[in-house]
């Protein structure tokens, strides 16, 4: 693929190299896209240069302008509009270009091996056991998933992890609330909503009577200990709450490579310790051992053990660390959760540089935060004021879904097959589709709005462009198109958009912004909208129907091939 980009850096370069150091790689990421064509497929704002050069931003244009070396092969004519350089590409090499890269990449478009011999890990999900899978849950694996794809698209090895929260002082609480009134609930109907029931009840005690407190906590060392009355219940409890996880997996189509989750690291605590211990910076507070990271920035102390000589959520975060950076030989290792987590990462980053694990790896660290989910009111049933049930809510979005559909075209079929993946779609795109640090408002009419910026609107779309290619004649495999007829300002905006496609993934991978690749389907979508209203297909002289048939044809591809990235599914008709 020619690299336009490097053509024009280079161009630039050529002109400054004897009077600055400024690399090739620099100026590259200088040169920025012009949302409005009349400026140019690329523009080179001089206003860095203005310090370096001691002129002003305009002046250094039109100067570098002037003596410019044009790279004729891909440059049709420069302009120059305030401080900036504007560079317009010849139509027909843009468009022979996005051609053949296409017949070459096919559903494949936008792949790349740009990532090969790079290991990814990726710490998604992570739900806890007998507790209810929430709407934040539902981000990271949403957030989660999209990344995971990605990366593995651009030639990354990556490893997904479900990082469960399934050990902790709250088993201790289940068990003994188990323990006493166990027969009461019927596990095997509804696992977690009669677990949850247990844990709200044995908590309610724990607060009136400290006894009982001690006696959960003394649980949780037991089932550390290997206790086998509470190693039997927790295998149960898990048991039973996978079950209840896996159908939301099932509806996402959400997969991982682990589940080691917390429980897994049990026996790897001792080791965090020791190297902690080596670095002298385990200190005794209170019989519990901690870390005081103040040298680092960082306030609140980190602890390690707790007197009575349980782990932590952090401890086992280490003891993740270690386990990963041997087992995965990591580059980057991702840690997808709400921002509410920030101390927790800010702390385990700060500890594990500790552990005495290359540089290499405590580098790779990164915590990949979100913003909260703000819920609707009415309807809608939620538990104890905060959290909802998923599997409802997904189904929920599929019955509106449907309602939708009805109305709209009645007469489809497999009707029910459509609304789940446009109302499950919907959920997805909407998680995604703002930067994901940003809290969120799930607004039903917002999120199935098929003129808004959904995902309704790019499978919309997608059909769109689907059923215009059925009213003409099917394109011939291998059919050559006459790229001058794809001139017009519509034709050649969708083709700079496609040519787009692989770096925009790249992009996502840099940021670990999913978004990025939400608003790139938006604006494709957009844009042909645009295309179509201007541009009459059907009807039009053969050759001319073909061409526009053929970008349609792209267009689809690529919607459908972003799209499936985020994790959504592609209806053919809706
Ligand atoms: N189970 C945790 C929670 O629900 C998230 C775990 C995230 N991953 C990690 N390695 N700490 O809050």
């Amino acid at each position: 693929m020619i690299k336009f980009k490097e053509r024009i850096a280079q161009m630039v370069e050529e002109q400054i190299k004897e009077i600055t150091q400024i690399s090739l790689l620099e100026l590259m990421e200088y040169i920025e896209v012009p949302k409005n064509l009349a400026n140019g497929d690329y523009a080179f704002p001089c206003f860095r240069l203005a310090k370096v050069l001691k002129k002003s931003p305009a002046q250094i244009a039109q100067d570098l302008a002037n003596t410019m070396k044009m790279d004729e092969e891909v440059i049709e004519k420069i302009e120059v509009a305030g401080g900036y350089i504007n560079f317009f590409i010849k139509k027909e090499i843009l468009t022979k270009e996005v051609i053949q890269e296409f017949v070459q990449g096919k559903e494949n478009y936008g792949k790349s091996e740009l990532g090969k011999g790079k290991k990814i890990v990726i710490d998604y999900s992570a739900p806890n056991i007998a507790k209810p899978f929430h709407i934040g849950h539902l981000r990271s694996t949403v957030i989660g998933g999209a990344l995971y794809r990605i990366y593995q698209y651009l030639g990354y090895q990556i490893t997904g992890v479900n990082h469960l929260g399934d050990y902790g002082t709250q088993f201790g609480k289940l068990i003994e609330g188990y323990l006493r009134w166990g027969e009461e609930y019927n596990l095997d109907q509804d696992p977690i909503g009669e677990l949850t029931k247990i844990y709200i009840r044995i908590n309610e005690l724990c607060k009136q009577d400290e006894n009982v407190l001690q006696a959960c906590r003394d649980n949780f060392k037991k089932l550390e200990d290997g206790d086998e009355t509470c190693i039997a219940l927790w295998e149960r409890f898990r048991a039973l709450s996978l079950q209840e996880f896996q159908k939301v997996y099932d509806v996402l189509g959400s997969k991982f490579d682990s589940w080691n989750g917390e429980a897994f690291y049990s026996d790897k605590m001792p080791e965090v310790i020791t190297l902690l211990e080596k670095s002298g910076r385990l200190i005794e507070s209170q019989g519990a051992k901690i870390i005081d990271l103040e040298t680092e920035g960082i306030n609140t102390p980190c602890i390690i053990q707790k007197s009575n000589g349980s782990s932590t959520y952090a401890t086992r975060d280490l003891a993740a660390i270690l386990y990963r950076a041997r087992t995965y030989d990591f580059d980057k290792a991702l840690y997808v959760t709400s921002y509410e987590q920030v101390l927790h990462f800010k702390q385990v980053f700060a500890v594990a540089k500790l552990l005495g694990i290359d540089e290499k790896y405590t580098k790779g660290l990164e915590h990949v935060s979100f913003g909260m989910v703000l819920l609707p009111t009415g309807k809608m049933s939620t538990r104890e004021g905060t959290s909802i049930r998923l599997e409802e809510l997904l189904q929920e979005a599929v019955n509106r879904a449907k309602i939708i559909i009805e109305q709209k075209n009645p007469n489809l079929e497999n009707k029910e097959e459509v609304a789940k993946k446009v109302g499950v779609g919907a959920v997805i795109f909407n998680d995604l589709s703002n930067s994901r640090i940003k809290d969120e408002i799930f607004d039903w009419d917002q999120i199935l709005n098929f003129q808004g910026e959904t995902g309704p609107y790019i499978q919309y779309t997608y059909v769109r462009t689907k059923s215009i290619l059925e009213k003409v004649e099917p394109l011939p495999e291998g059919i050559e198109i006459d790229v001058t007829l794809l001139e017009d300002e519509h034709s050649q905006m969708l083709l700079k958009i496609i040519y787009g496609f692989q770096d925009t993934l790249i992009q996502v991978t840099e940021k670990n912004e999913p978004s990025i690749l939400s608003r790139y389907l938006l604006d494709l979508a957009k844009a042909f909208s645009s295309f179509y209203q201007e541009n009459r297909i059907v009807g039009e002289k053969q050759n001319l129907q073909e061409a526009r048939a053929y970008l349609t044809n792209l267009v689809g591809q690529v919607l459908k091939i972003g799209a499936e990235l985020l994790g959504m599914e592609m209806p053919e008709k809706m």
